[in-house]
């Protein structure tokens, strides 16, 4: 059968040849963004082709705003899956019922738009399959949805009133290729613009500009088709020039040219500002002389390795999905270089091709990856899959020529990637010779092709530490010629829910291994679209047939793009500087981890506290430390304060002056050294336990005859007692797809999460009450003996916890403390322990010890799918509601308005309401939370393992005030 051009495999009909994108040259242009005319029809062909005429009535239509998503603004909806296709998967066809999207706009050119040369029109990307008219005459057709398609149209332009029609399929056979796991939005989602193009003009255009790190010159070659007209010979004579006024630089196209320069690196991200001029037009260049080259087994820029501190990120916003504009993608960027992040993969295909102007100009390293993904293939075998098949090469070899084409003058692009998670075949292998073929000066990279027959480096996603440091060693199996490639982890730490844990314990095997040159999380940001009832929807929410609930959710951000908690951990486990205690004599070792840059944009500060209050500060001078050196720094001698307490050293690397991305004391890097551990609380005890009407009397604190503890000086408390579950966090949960339990369903097998509580006893001592419990979940033999010893000394009471298993555990705890409620309690709350953030025992590195204050509802970590959160780790001292808690056991300290009952029931944050009572939580430990989502659990050092425990902890209602708190 004849098929349609929404549904063959070819990519497309009419367009111009791909060439480079800029954002700007001094020839006319006119940007067709704005409000449109727009109607849906439920299938490609309810409607005919007329409305592309020019006169055709529109009075039914509604409108549209483009750049955009239909689904997005109140036409049909959006659908998540991760990799299974939402239609039959028979390719290259398409379900009948596709939605179909006509697009109408009208426009005058401006009244001096030049008469002479041509125009074309660009549109930047739309999902998934377009056929467009001019005045009623049809330019073509395109798929390749993040790709930009260019058509000639200055012999169809009127001054006035033309029309121009797009309609737009929501599946096409394209629809095979664009399988990422992400939310599937179809529409006219990127700019479209008209580009006037003059006679002389510049066409396609190739910058070459290498960095010779021996002799410390740069050589620029501008490789142009300059569109000058023949003479009858065929020869031109409008051969372009290139400008480079800071170096002197005055060349012909074509011609190379070497001179003294400083390289471009992400660290130092240095542009020289060029231009490429023909008779007829003038494009500002920014160019960043750098060379690329794997040497030694090792990828080195400008002769130095590379540690990637990467990143995956899609784009996406939570109103507008794939429609970003420009403030949001130098949001993202200013956001990922304050936090030490300085690589983007670009997952998974080529960004707004604004993004890429920001990378070279802020300074990120970029692989930059094809618009190609047919993980849906996988679910029946990888039959048909259209990278071995073909009859799709043409379209494959289009979507890598559109991407090289566009994005190939970009110093940031250090790495073409060929596309995501689409098995193997030839078809890839053809894309990987034609890259290589037209531009040699950067590696190939794909993942799902074990063998790495077409790439210049082995990446893998999710491998666990052990398997890395395998790799780091040497000791991987597999092709000899994988062996011999550097390694890099194109996606681990799934960044979903809270988490991920094990990042230190992975950089650490990255900056051990040369080999292993860092990785990328997944990802950057969570896919949560903005809901009326929700807040923030995820898959399922709009009544998908097949979806994958909130998997989309798996970023360092937020949808709103605040920083979780997982990017402020990030951000400390990568620090391009490492400050570490036990130097001679008490020195600070500072280590150079940046692969180029000096220290010198730096100015390193200490400070000292006592207990958690900063009582002097003052400057370190650091001398001048190279990249991978390491300098030695004398701290000053103690500053001299009241004894007892716990002093501690504060040392950070900020910036010394204001940058493109930060201002001047932007902290970078930090650490602390404990220098006196200080005095533990005194004991308490000496009161003896008084039984009353059914009560029992303890110094300040009134029991039940059961022992539950009521008051404290009249201060209600509720229900204190042994806590062991959490509500799972999405890395409890696991991946659905493994055969094996996971934490979470481990846990509520065994029934962690109805654990009873038996009374044993309730003895009245001489100057304690002890109440014995056994805590244990129905139908099974485990259990936990529970022994709360309650002292006082007539103002304070002191719980002495005692836990003893019994009986064979095999599943670890998901925590072992305490809880209890404080009815009416409001108002802030100040700790002294590790804050500001949340921490768990694998994501506390970013942790700071200090005093802290804080509210309840702002030590909610509110991820998008609610989940165990906002633990601050080694508390010392908290006030809370009018009580005050004193520790020398360091526990866990969490407080929130809700039970972990409810917490653990909620599916989207509007599902919990404040109560209340605030339920406080202090855990003596906690498990891990490994990244179990996707890839290897909590490590077993992480691991919570039932086991004797003890916790000793004071109450008291005399609030002490914790003066120089800081709050968060
Ligand atoms: C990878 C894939 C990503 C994403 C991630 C899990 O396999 O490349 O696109 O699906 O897993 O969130």
């Amino acid at each position: 059968m004849d098929l349609r051009h929404h549904e063959d495999f070819g990519p497309g009909t009419g367009s111009l040849p791909p060439r480079a994108w800029y954002a700007a040259s001094d020839a006319a242009a006119l940007s067709l963004n704005g409000t449109w005319r727009f109607r849906l029809s439920a299938t490609a062909d309810a409607e005919d082709e007329s409305f592309a005429a020019p006169g055709h009535d529109r009075a039914t239509w509604g409108e549209i705003t483009v750049p955009g998503h239909w689904v997005l603004q109140g036409h049909g909806s959006p659908h998540y899956t991760n990799q299974l296709y939402p239609f039959p998967v028979d390719p290259p066809r398409v379900p009948t019922d596709n939605p179909t999207g006509d697009h109408l706009r009208t426009f005058d050119l401006p009244s001096d738009w030049p008469a002479s040369g041509t125009t074309v029109l660009r549109f930047d990307g739309v999902e998934s399959c377009a056929r467009v008219w001019l005045n009623g005459t049809e330019l073509g057709d395109f798929k390749g949805s993040r790709l930009p398609h260019e058509f000639d149209v200055g012999a169809l332009l009127r001054p006035q009133g033309n029309v121009l029609a797009v309609r737009v399929h929501q599946w096409s056979s394209g629809s095979y290729l664009e399988d990422q796991d992400q939310w599937w939005l179809p529409g006219i989602f990127r700019d479209v613009t008209l580009l006037h193009r003059p006679e002389d003009c510049v066409g396609a255009h190739f910058v070459h500009a290498s960095y010779d790190h021996r002799a410390g010159t740069g050589t620029l070659r501008v490789d142009a088709d300059t569109q000058g007209r023949a003479d009858a010979q065929g020869r031109t004579d409008a051969q372009g020039r290139v400008t480079v006024a800071e170096l002197g630089i005055d060349v012909a196209t074509g011609e190379a040219v070497t001179v003294p320069v400083e390289p471009w690196t992400a660290e130092t991200p240095r542009l020289y500002d060029g231009v490429l001029a023909t008779a007829g037009e003038r494009i500002p260049l920014r160019i960043g002389f750098r060379t690329v080259a794997v040497e030694d087994g090792l990828i080195k820029v400008n002769g130095r390795p590379l540690l990637f501190r990467g990143v995956n990120r899609h784009e996406f916003h939570p109103r507008t999905g794939r429609a970003l504009d420009l403030a949001t993608m130098r949001a993202d960027i200013l956001l990922m270089k304050r936090h030490n992040i300085n690589a983007v993969r670009t997952s998974h295909y080529p960004p707004h091709p604004a993004f890429l102007d920001l990378c070279d100009e802020l300074g990120l390293w970029v692989i930059d990856e094809c618009d190609l993904e047919t993980h849906g293939f996988q679910a029946i075998r990888w039959r048909g899959n259209p990278v071995d098949d073909d009859r799709w090469t043409p379209a494959l070899l289009d979507r890598a020529a559109r991407m090289v084409e566009r994005d190939k003058n970009h110093p940031s692009v250090v790495i073409w990637s060929l596309g995501n998670e689409c098995g193997t075949g030839r078809g890839l292998t053809a894309m990987a010779e034609w890259i290589r073929a037209r531009d040699d000066s950067r590696l190939l990279h794909y993942e799902g092709d074990r063998s790495c027959a077409d790439t210049g480096m082995y990446a893998r996603m999710y491998a666990d530490h052990a398997e890395v440091e395998r790799i780091g060693r040497g000791e991987d199996e597999g092709p000899e010629r994988r062996r011999q490639l550097p390694f890099v982890l194109c996606e681990y730490g799934h960044a979903m829910g809270n988490g991920p844990g094990g990042l230190s314990e992975y950089q650490r095997l990255f900056e051990t291994y040369e080999r292993i040159q860092g990785g990328f999380i997944w990802e950057w940001i969570d896919h949560g679209l903005a809901h009326p009832s929700y807040e923030y929807a995820y898959g399922g929410d709009f009544g998908e047939e097949l979806h994958d609930g909130n998997f989309v959710c798996d970023g360092l951000v937020l949808p709103d793009r605040t920083p979780s908690p997982g990017l402020v951990e990030y951000k400390k486990v990568i620090e391009p500087v490492r400050i570490e205690g036990g130097g001679h004599e008490g020195a600070v070792q500072i280590t150079n981890l940046y692969d180029f840059a000096t220290l010198d944009h730096l100015s390193f500060t200490w400070s000292y506290e006592r207990d958690g209050v900063r009582v002097a500060d003052g400057t370190l001078a650091v001398p001048a430390t190279g990249p991978g050196e390491r300098a030695e720094v004398k701290l000053p001698s103690a500053p001299r304060c009241d004894p007892g307490g716990e002093t501690q050293w504060t040392v950070r690397a900020v910036l010394a002056w204001d940058t493109a991305w930060a201002e001047r004391g932007h902290v970078v890097a930090w650490a602390q050294f404990t220098d006196e551990s200080g005095v533990s609380p005194a004991v308490v005890g000496g009161t003896a336990p008084v039984r009353d009407e059914g009560r029992i009397a303890l110094g300040p604190a009134l029991f039940d005859a059961r022992g539950t503890l009521l008051a404290l000086d009249g201060l209600e408390i509720e229900d204190l007692r042994l806590d062991v579950w959490r509500a799972p966090t999405d890395n409890d949960n696991g991946m659905p797809w493994r055969p094996e339990p996971s934490p979470a369903a481990r846990w509520r097998a065994l029934g962690l999460d109805r654990m009873q509580h038996r009374l044993d006893a309730v003895e009245l001592a001489e100057d304690a009450l002890v109440v014995r419990t056994r805590v244990a979940p129905a139908a099974s033999d485990l259990g936990l003996r529970v022994a709360y010893r309650w002292q006082s000394d007539g103002s304070r009471l002191l719980l002495a916890l005692e836990v003893e298993p019994e009986g064979e555990w095999s599943v670890p705890l998901p925590r072992v403390g305490i809880r209890f409620g404080l009815p009416g309690a409001s108002g802030p709350v100040r700790w002294f322990g590790g804050g500001p953030g949340e921490a768990y025992p694998d994501t506390r590195a970013a942790s700071m010890t200090g005093v802290w204050e804080s509210d309840v509802d702002a030590m909610q970590t509110p991820y998008v799918r609610p989940q165990e959160n906002g633990a601050r780790p080694g508390l010392r001292w908290a006030e809370i509601g009018g009580l005050r808690i004193d520790t020398g056991d360091r526990p866990w300290f969490t407080a929130r308005r809700w039970t972990t009952e409810q917490l653990d029931a909620a599916r989207h944050r509007t599902d919990l309401t404040p109560g209340d009572t605030v339920w406080v939580n202090l855990d003596i430990d906690q498990q891990g939370i490994g990244t179990g989502s996707c890839g290897p659990g909590a490590l077993p050092e992480h691991q919570l393992h039932a086991r004797p425990e003890r916790l000793e902890v004071t109450f008291s209602t005399a609030v002490t005030r914790g003066n120089g708190a800081a709050r968060h």
